[in-house]
Formats: C-alpha cells, structure tokens, sequence
C-alpha cells in the first residue's frame, strides 16, 4: 500500500505506546481514524491529539476482549466511515507469572485481549474488505515473543504465539481466494511503552481482589520483571516509522529488533535438530 491519504484505519489499543505513535502518523498521512480503546481518558487524549493534526477521528471506547462490544464498536465505525482500508490490531497486555500460579482468569483475560481480539475484528472486517474490492491492509501486533520462548512469561508467548500462527494461516487463506489484502504480523522486542501498567486495564470480569495471588511475592516480582523489561527497552519513537514502511513495503513478518535474529534461527535449528528449551542458554539473556 503505497497511498494512504483518505483512507480509513481502525486501530485498536490506540490510547498509548505504539497505538498512539501509529495513529499520530496515520493523521500526518492524511488517514481517516476510527480508534479503540478500553481506556477512555488516555484515547480522548490521542484523538485531540489526531485532530489537531487534521484527521478525521472516530473515538470508541471498547474492551476488545468482549466479542460484543468489539462488534458494536465496529458498527460504529461502519456506519461513519462505511469501510476500513487499513485494520491494526495493536491492543495488548503483558502477564507475568508461571504457567501454574498464574490465575486461569488471567490466562483468560492475555488471550482475550492480545489473541481473540485480533480474531473479533478480522472476522468482522475481513468479509467488509472482500465486499469493498479495494485493496486493503491488516497488521497484527504480535511481538518477538511470539517467534522466541524465554522464562517467565508463558502466558504472554501463548498469546504470541497464537497471534503469529493466525495471522500467517490467514494470509494462505487470503491468498487462496485471490483477496486484495496484505497481511503484516509485527514481532518487536521490548520498545518503552505503558505496557507495564497492565493492571490498570483490568476489566472487572477478570477482577477477584479476594485472590491471595494478587497480593503474592509472585505477582509482586512478575509486576518488577515486567517493569523493568519495558522501562529498559528501546525509544519508541522510530515505531510508527517502521509500521508505514512496512505497509508500503508489504513486508509479511516486521522486525524492530535485529539482534533477536540469531536467536529465531537458533530456535528453528533447535526444534528440527531435536533440541529441547535449555534454559541454561537463557541465563545470559533473560
Ligand atoms: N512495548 C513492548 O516492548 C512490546 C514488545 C512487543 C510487542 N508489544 C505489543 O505491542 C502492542 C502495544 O503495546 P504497547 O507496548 O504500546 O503497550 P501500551 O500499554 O502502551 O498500549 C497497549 C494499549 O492496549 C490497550 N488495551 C489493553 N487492554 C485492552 C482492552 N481489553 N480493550 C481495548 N484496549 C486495551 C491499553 O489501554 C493501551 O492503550 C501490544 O499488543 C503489545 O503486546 C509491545
């Protein structure tokens, strides 16, 4: 996609981090904007933000996790914009904790928001691009943990995982039926966003203050690693950069962070060498 002025972009998780950086430069390229987010203040913040750029904003507050509140927000956005050229499925959250403490209400919540979510709004938007006959874009935010396994955060690759497998299963698909679409999975490593504040966009069916884990030495240090992990990433700014070259580009697989490469390929050469995770070799990186 070479054009995007007047096109329409439905963003989700467009209240901070990356979210905002992509909207801010979709409104530098004269895009239309409908933007998602469970947040409310912080999206009211981005959409002054893009407006005052010149862009032409549709605010939705939604909890992508909800299947119905995705669909009555993508409603919405139907009924202003009547299409979506470009999708980006951006919305996340980041869940530490080991496999057996943490809470099966979180598993839930992790592959809600950063898994199923992309599943609400492709299966709604996927047939509106088919029946638009214009060509179209999806991007869906993953990260470099859905292409590395590491410690400490098996609850966050599962939802990785599962976002990178999709979207590369529904480009065949896409492919197959001949369809005017490019699909993009994007794999950063750690980049300093708000992403660490996930407890604040805790909706309240996943809440149980009477939980002892919440108050927990485990929830404690898995909130400290996640803390520091972000904090300790990479400036966000060349991001939004990097997501519109990607689309002019039609690159399939975006990666930020060119230092995690070796370790792909190590993980490839593990798996058909009939390796195992060793998690010796990960002392030294995480
Ligand atoms: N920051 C990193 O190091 C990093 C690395 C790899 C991948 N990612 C991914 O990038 C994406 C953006 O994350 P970020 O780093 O900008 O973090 P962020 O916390 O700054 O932004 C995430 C956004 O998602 C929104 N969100 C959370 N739950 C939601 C829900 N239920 N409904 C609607 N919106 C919801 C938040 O309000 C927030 O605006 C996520 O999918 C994240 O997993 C981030």
């Amino acid at each position: 996609m070479k054009d995007f002025k007047n096109k329409v972009m439905l963003l989700t998780g467009a209240a901070h981090g990356f979210g905002r950086e992509i909207a801010k430069e979709a409104a530098r390229r004269e895009m239309k904007l409908a933007l998602l987010d469970i947040d409310e203040p912080a999206l009211q913040e981005t959409s002054k933000m893009v407006a005052d750029l010149g862009a032409e904003v549709l605010t939705v507050p939604a909890d992508v996790s909800d299947e119905d509140a995705v669909n009555a927000a993508i409603d919405k956005v139907l009924a202003k914009f009547g299409g979506v050229d470009v999708l980006i499925n951006d919305a996340g959250i980041a869940l530490p904790g080991r496999m057996w403490e943490l809470p099966t209400r979180d598993w839930e919540w992790i592959l809600h928001v950063n898994t199923l979510s992309q599943v609400y709004t492709m299966k709604r938007i996927i047939p509106v691009m088919l029946e638009q006959k214009t060509h179209a874009a999806i991007l869906n935010v993953a990260s470099i943990a859905g292409l590395l396994d590491t410690p400490g955060m098996p609850a966050y690759h599962a939802s990785k995982f599962a976002s990178v497998g999709l979207t590369e299963a529904t480009a065949y698909d896409l492919q197959r039926i001949g369809a005017d679409i490019q699909m993009h999975v994007m794999c950063p490593g750690f980049v300093q966003t708000d992403l660490y504040h996930t407890e604040q966009h805790r909706p309240t069916r996943y809440a149980d203050a009477t939980d002892p884990y919440y108050s927990s030495e485990a929830f404690k240090k898995g909130q400290q690693f996640a803390q520091y992990v972000i904090t300790n990433g990479t400036p966000i700014d060349t991001i939004a950069d990097t997501v519109f070259k990607a689309l002019e580009d039609n690159t399939f697989y975006i990666l930020t962070h060119p230092e995690y490469n070796p370790l792909i390929s190590d993980r490839v050469n593990r798996i058909v060498n009939n390796g195992a995770p060793d998690v010796h070799v990960m002392d030294g990186i995480m």
